[in-house]
């Protein structure tokens, strides 16, 4: 192994959210947090190092995005995906993800209209389109033998003529599936048919298991490119969401020029964010390495899970997943609401996970348990976990 990710970071200068803030929250110094989508890790290097490299250079200024910018983009898509697209024509610059879906929301969508989510799903995506006055349609997923699947059916019955949106999160937080070309073909069909455009929020799509192939939807043909905008962003799959910097790919020039007005609305065609550039080119080239090495570590959190479980707690279940960094629990077993849950597990065990309760249909009953830390901390975590099974379950 070339990377440590054993390593507990310790740094009285650190200010997360996931951590220092919790910690002074709760007021309990010994709080373990599994919680917000964020990786204990230190960042990579290469992107360390172009944030250096920036302020050696000592001017913050607005930046040039050079040729250098969008060709580290096409290469790496190309890389990991097989998809060739002009990055130079058909991407736009944004600051975080929900902030590019709020003005796709604007673009492609008006009050009223309908837009079609897969729940469990995170909390924003309820909360972007409903705050946003625009009628949320659920399509829950079904979990089929342990493993969620798309629900084809009911979402054929989902559509009506005020259907003005599909978001799908690929891969899909919080249940960890990286769809397959397969799923996303017959999704991708399903949406051109009600001429119906595509979100596609993959900011997770750096975060597959060993061997797991990460498929943009738009890759899949021509039609359904035409018919889809993708947003991106190094945040989740390279520890940097503290920069909030995202950028979004549509070959479809007039959904372009639309979501480009809605860039202007909020000024946000002029001037960028230079650190986000510059991290996006060190990902992009540098960093294969570790994102490699950062999801078999991921994979080992996971199966030292599993094993867990299946020892100590088998009434607890995680459903199968092939990508994120997420173990997505089933926990009815306890019989009681899963905000209540956490709650609990916060004031006995001093963990804190993510109640499935916020996160729509299908959510209730589950928790969303984080495995991008040390495996020494998720070891602790999931020892708290036991004798808080067996104290309420009486085991
Ligand atoms: C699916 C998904 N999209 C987007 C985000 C947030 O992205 P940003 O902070 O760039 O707005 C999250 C955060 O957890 C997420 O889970």
């Amino acid at each position: 192994m070339k990377y440590n990710f054993d390593v507990v970071l310790h740094d009285s200068r650190l200010s997360r959210m996931k951590w220092e803030f919790e910690l002074k929250k709760s007021a309990d110094p010994d709080l373990l947090s599994f919680g917000t989508a964020d990786m204990d890790f230190r960042s990579p290097q290469p992107i360390l190092d172009a944030i250096s490299a920036i302020a050696d250079v000592g001017h913050l200024g607005y930046p040039y995005i050079s040729d250098h910018y969008y060709s580290s983009i096409e290469n790496w898509l190309h890389r990991a995906t097989g998809w060739c697209v002009d990055v130079r024509s058909c991407a736009a610059n944004n600051v975080g993800i929900y902030t590019a879906v709020w003005t796709i929301l604007d673009a492609f969508t008006q009050l009223g209209d309908e837009v079609i989510i897969q729940t469990p799903a995170h909390f924003c995506f309820t909360s972007m389109v409903k705050d946003n006055d625009r009628s949320l349609v659920e399509n829950p997923l079904r979990e089929v033998n342990g493993r969620y699947e798309m629900d084809f059916e009911q979402l054929e019955r989902s559509f009506s003529n005020k259907t003005k949106l599909f978001w799908l999160c690929n891969p899909h937080n919080p249940v960890g599936r990286a769809w397959t070309k397969e799923e996303l073909m017959k999704l991708a069909k399903i949406c051109l048919a009600h001429r119906v455009p595509i979100l596609s929020d993959d900011v997770y799509c750096g975060l597959t298991y060993p061997g797991i192939s990460y498929t943009p939807i738009a890759s899949l043909s021509r039609d359904i490119s035409q018919n889809t905008i993708t947003c991106y962003s190094t945040s989740k799959s390279y520890n940097t969401t503290g920069v909030k910097y995202s950028f979004c790919i549509t070959e479809n020039p007039e959904l372009l020029k639309k979501y480009n007005k809605s860039l202007q609305k909020l000024d946000l065609t002029y001037g960028f964010n230079i650190i986000g550039i510059a991290i996006t080119e060190a990902a992009y080239e540098q960093c294969d390495d570790w994102l490699a090495e950062l999801m078999g570590y991921v994979q080992s959190n996971m199966q030292k899970t599993e094993q867990f479980l299946k020892d100590e707690m088998p009434r607890v279940s995680i459903s199968h997943a092939d990508s994120t960094y997420f173990a997505w629990m089933d926990v009815s077993c306890f019989h009681l609401p899963a905000d209540d849950l956490v709650e609990m597990l916060k004031r006995e065990a001093h963990i804190l996970v993510c109640s499935g309760a916020e996160l729509g249909k299908g959510g209730e009953g589950h928790i969303r348990f984080n495995l991008a830390c040390p495996a020494s901390i998720l070891e602790e975590g999931l020892k708290r976990f036991g004798q808080f099974y067996q104290k309420h379950l009486h085991i």
